[in-house]
């Protein structure tokens, strides 16, 4: 008899199959028990009639507890009602292991009870839905690069320096030395690409950062492309083009899921380049003009980026940020060296910063000026300073945080859900 998966049962219909899984939810009208069996792939309704299947079988489907594994035989039937379009009616069912009562019921449960069955609320169907969005969209922006002939480049976890500040560091020991782990893969790429031309890394990052938004994880994963003589320009149009077509992908591939998560695909169906640029000057301005109490210089917060983000229908570029606020490796503006040749790009709908962007320094006098300005030094990062010693070109690069971009694309109101098992400022657990 054919095992087949739930998501195949299209394939086999009239046939009596196997499926192997657990004991999603179930009910029963005396003679009737319907045993709703989940495998991973969907959800089926198995149909067993008292008449029609041994006694021990139906008097073990009465015992069945939710979440308890089994393997089932039966015909797969069509069905317009079932959510697949099948449903299965039972011919023998066994047990593989008895569930202890389980602890996640369909009543609603708080967050942080949900957070601490982390390992168990990921079988439940919403869960399921926004994982498979992240595996989607992880999926896309490999595509879009490989197609493009970029070289994925992995980068280190273990760092000996700080890329994106050094206040959010984790510090670990390293034998006699310490090290951190990567706040960024930037400045490996930037090697790479001074190598191969067109890179990029796609890894987990850390940053210790006591934030307690509903946009910060300690632990989170970045896709970082650098791209040797490309300019400003050049990069926020790959930065268009990669979120157009990730948006685009997921809505082709995984409308089911977004249905799920009864996301308002309206605003997404939007999302098509070019995106709106608006440079940090005017960005202040338009925050002053909608009664935030902001100067220029400073940097702006979550609440702010919404006020922003809300004014466009799409994703929008903050280019040209002060340099005093941004990382010590952006290249100033020729024409205005106190802003720098950045660009982030803030998503709709209150998601905010989704891309941080920017060419870099290729002149190494400046850079070691701007090393010592951050009080960076400079034996660590001589590898970094050579990239402008041989061959040194123009080069951009950015960094898109992924679940911040599964966040907006599912319309999740925190990115605690975007990541199998969130590193939170208040949890590792599990
Ligand atoms: O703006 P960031 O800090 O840029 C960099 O790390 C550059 N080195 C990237 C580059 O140019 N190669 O981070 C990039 C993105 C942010 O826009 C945001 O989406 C995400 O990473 N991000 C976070 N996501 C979740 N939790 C956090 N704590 C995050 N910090 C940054
Ligand atoms: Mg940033």
């Amino acid at each position: 008899m054919a095992q087949v998966y739930v998501e195949n049962l299209n394939q086999h219909e009239g046939e009596e199959v196997t499926i192997k899984g657990w004991i999603y939810n179930k009910r029963s009208s005396g003679r009737i028990q319907f045993l709703m069996i989940r495998d991973g792939t969907g959800i089926v309704q198995g149909v067993m009639v008292k008449s029609e299947v041994s006694s021990e079988v139906f008097a073990l489907g009465k015992e069945l507890m939710q979440e308890s594994s089994i393997i089932a035989q039966g015909i797969v039937r069509p069905d317009e009602r079932a959510p697949g379009g099948y449903e299965l009616t039972i011919t023998d069912l066994q047990l593989v292991h008895m569930a202890e009562e389980y602890p996640i019921t369909p009543k609603e449960h708080g967050t942080e009870f949900l957070m601490d069955h982390r390992h168990l609320w990921l079988r439940s169907p919403r869960q399921h839905a926004i994982l498979r969005v992240r595996h989607e969209i992880i999926k896309g922006i490999r595509d879009f690069f490989d197609e493009r002939g970029f070289v994925l480049i992995d980068t280190p976890i273990l760092t000996p320096a700080a890329c994106e500040g050094t206040t959010t560091l984790f510090e670990t020991d390293y034998f006699d030395d310490k090290a951190f782990l990567a706040q960024s893969g930037q400045l490996y790429v930037e090697a790479a690409a001074m190598a191969f031309g067109k890179v990029y890394c796609f890894g987990p990052t850390f940053r210790a950062e006591k934030s307690k938004t509903r946009r910060h994880l300690m632990e989170f994963w970045m896709i970082e492309p650098e791209v040797a003589y490309a300019d400003h320009e050049d990069n926020m149009r790959l930065q268009e083009d990669l979120v157009s077509f990730v948006v685009q992908r997921v809505l082709t591939h995984r409308l089911a899921e977004l249905e799920i998560l009864e996301r308002d695909i309206s605003r997404l169906q939007n999302v098509v380049p070019p995106f709106p640029r608006i440079s940090y000057d005017e960005a202040i301005e338009r925050l002053q003009d909608a009664g935030v109490d902001i100067e220029w210089g400073a940097d702006f917060g979550g609440g702010d980026e919404t006020i922003l983000a809300e004014q466009f229908e799409r994703p929008v570029f903050v280019h040209r940020y002060p340099a005093t606020i941004k990382a010590f490796y952006m290249k100033p503006d020729p024409e205005r060296p106190e802003v720098v040749l950045c660009d982030d790009l803030l998503a709709p709908e209150g998601y905010g910063e989704i891309i941080g962007g920017s060419q870099r320094i290729d002149d190494p006098d400046l850079l070691k000026q701007r090393m010592s300005e951050h009080d960076l030094p400079e034996e660590t990062y001589a590898w970094y300073l050579d990239l402008r010693r041989y061959g040194s070109v123009p080069h951009s690069g950015f960094g898109l945080g992924l679940e911040r971009t599964v966040a907006w694309i599912c319309g999740l109101p925190h990115v605690r859900e975007t990541i199998p098992f969130p590193r939170l400022i208040n949890r590792l657990y599990p």
